[in-house]
């Protein structure tokens, strides 16, 4: 019910009287007020006043179930929805619920991992209650060759959500690295079960550095955070659900096309590395290209010094910046 009333405050941006929150959920005046004195408990400001009823000023930087459904607009995680204030990795413990056959479009959220997994083995640090770790696990109709696609659908998201929040212009860097002032707030680990007689199931994992500012030394270079960027401190939960209604969006957008076509353009646009020379690094050999963008198949075209076309798939190459991370 707490909830509930909460999505009803969120929702309203000026007082919600007290009765017609009765009247929506069919309980008493007491127990709304119960759950308001809850919340307040919590940590939420919510003003009442005689006659108006209540009113929402400010919520807690807490990242709950309660806290990102009160702040979804429409019921758009078709699955479930968990947090949890420590796990080891929000992937495995998406893996460990397919295993169990927990359903498409379930979301595993958590306020600090202890074991968070970057790509190519490295770690992900995950400290607690000022970033966001969470994985989405999807079992999709669609061929193996467009799994990888899912990754790019995600930074799309994941840079519509950071531009609406700090009114900044993010940047990608081939293929789901999201910057800010050519810094990484944002890595994404997609992994997908290979056990041939189980359900096949994707992991899309998204890492935001939201409200951090202190960045390990050997990341310090090459890190930032939604806050250190922007100047502003942003709202994990509400941040969150942004991110989850735009990864519908641009999900729904690919799974009809079956290709990153309906948003290729937007992109190429934030696409860092376009126009670029980059450091293809192919089975430990490296080469110099310049970038010239994505295709609708979520690869990389590239072009060497005798003008000769190429596209690079993300399992087959990496790409670095030639003087540093970008
Ligand atoms: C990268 O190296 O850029 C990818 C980082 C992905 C980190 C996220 S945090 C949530 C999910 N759980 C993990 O253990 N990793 C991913």
């Amino acid at each position: 019910m707490k909830e509930k009333i909460l999505q009803f405050l969120n929702r309203q941006s000026g007082f919600v009287s007290g009765q017609k929150i009765c009247d929506a959920l069919g309980v008493s005046r007491t127990a709304v007020w119960k759950c308001i004195n809850s919340l307040k408990e919590e940590g939420y400001e919510i003003e009442s006043v005689t006659r108006k009823g209540y009113r929402l000023l400010q919520s807690p930087d807490l990242l709950t179930r309660e806290s990102v459904l009160s702040c979804l607009k429409d019921n758009i995680v078709p699955g479930e929805l968990l947090c949890f204030s420590s796990i080891d990795s929000t992937n495995e413990e998406a893996k460990r619920r397919a295993g169990e056959g927990a359903p498409d479009g379930s979301v595993y959220i958590a306020d600090r991992q202890t074991k968070g997994k970057g790509r190519r083995g490295k770690t992900w640090s995950s400290p607690p209650g000022q970033d966001i770790f969470f994985s989405i696990l999807l079992r999709p109709d669609l061929p193996a060759d467009c799994i990888s696609m899912l990754t790019l659908v995600a930074a799309m998201a994941v840079a519509e959500a950071v531009d609406q929040v700090t009114g900044m212009s993010s940047q990608i860097k081939w293929p789901n690295d999201i910057l800010l002032n050519q810094k990484k707030v944002c890595g994404i680990l997609t992994e997908m079960n290979v056990e041939i007689d189980s359900d096949y199931y994707v992991v899309v994992g998204i890492g935001i550095n939201v409200n951090r500012t202190e960045f390990d030394e050997e990341i310090s270079f090459m890190a930032g955070s939604l806050k250190k960027e922007s100047g502003k401190t942003i709202n994990r939960a509400s941040f969150l659900a942004t991110v989850l209604s735009y990864f519908c969006k641009y999900y729904g957008m690919f799974h009809e096309k079956r290709d990153v076509s309906p948003f290729l353009e937007n992109y190429n646009e934030k696409l860092v590395n376009r126009g670029h020379e980059v450091k293809l690094v192919r089975k430990g050999e490296e080469q110099i290209r310049t970038a010239l963008g994505m295709n609708e198949k979520g690869e990389l075209i590239v072009v060497d010094e005798q003008g000769r076309k190429e596209a690079v798939f993300s399992g087959e190459v990496s790409v670095r910046g030639i003087y540093g991370y970008v």
